[in-house]
């Protein structure tokens, strides 16, 4: 498996989770899923060596892929930030708070800051509108959140080893 530029032992799991697959073709969203939790998210040579496996186009892998928000192809952080942009909490100022949790983690590119301990996505209504605008950290529900709050936010999700630019915007305020 030398010729994937991605992690061995985690491309040996895969195998063996497909190999002890009865109908690995008819499997493609489990294998994905199972891919997803090994790597974290599913790069294209993920993608590639599951297709080969299987014998099917990498299109179609990619096609699948794509098409589920639940997966993933970029790396994702240690930890989750998910901020719920339904129409509840759109208009109690969601987008305020994706604005605010953006420039306090300077995430300006991509979703995930570049030292790779927090990931700022976006979700759809929950169904905690009586919350909103609310944003779940680590799977832990954080309800009528304020752009104000976000700094506490942060704080409390108590990362060891925070990135200097989050340190320095918190010593600002
Ligand atoms: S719209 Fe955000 S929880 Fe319903």
């Amino acid at each position: 498996m030398g010729e994937y530029k991605v992690d061995s032992e985690k491309l040996e799991k895969l195998a063996s989770y497909i190999e002890g697959l009865d109908r690995a073709e008819g499997e493609l969203i489990n294998i994905l899923r199972e891919a997803q939790e090994i790597f974290g998210h599913l790069p294209a040579e993920v993608q590639l060596f599951i297709a080969r496996k299987l014998g099917i186009p990498a299109a179609k892998v990619y096609g699948v892929a794509t098409f589920y928000s639940y997966f993933t192809m970029q790396q994702r952080g240690k930890h989750i930030i998910s901020v719920c942009l339904g129409t509840a909490c759109f208009v109690k100022g969601a987008d305020k708070i994706v604005e605010e949790f953006r420039n306090q983690l300077d995430i300006h590119d991509g979703t995930t800051t570049k030292d790779g301990q927090y990931t700022l996505d976006s979700i759809r209504c929950v169904g905690a509108c009586g919350l909103a605008p609310v944003v779940i950290v680590d799977g832990k529900v954080h309800g009528r959140v304020k752009a104000e709050d976000v700094s506490a936010i942060i704080k409390e999700i108590g990362n060891e080893e925070p990135a200097e630019q989050t340190l320095i915007k918190q010593n600002m305020q």
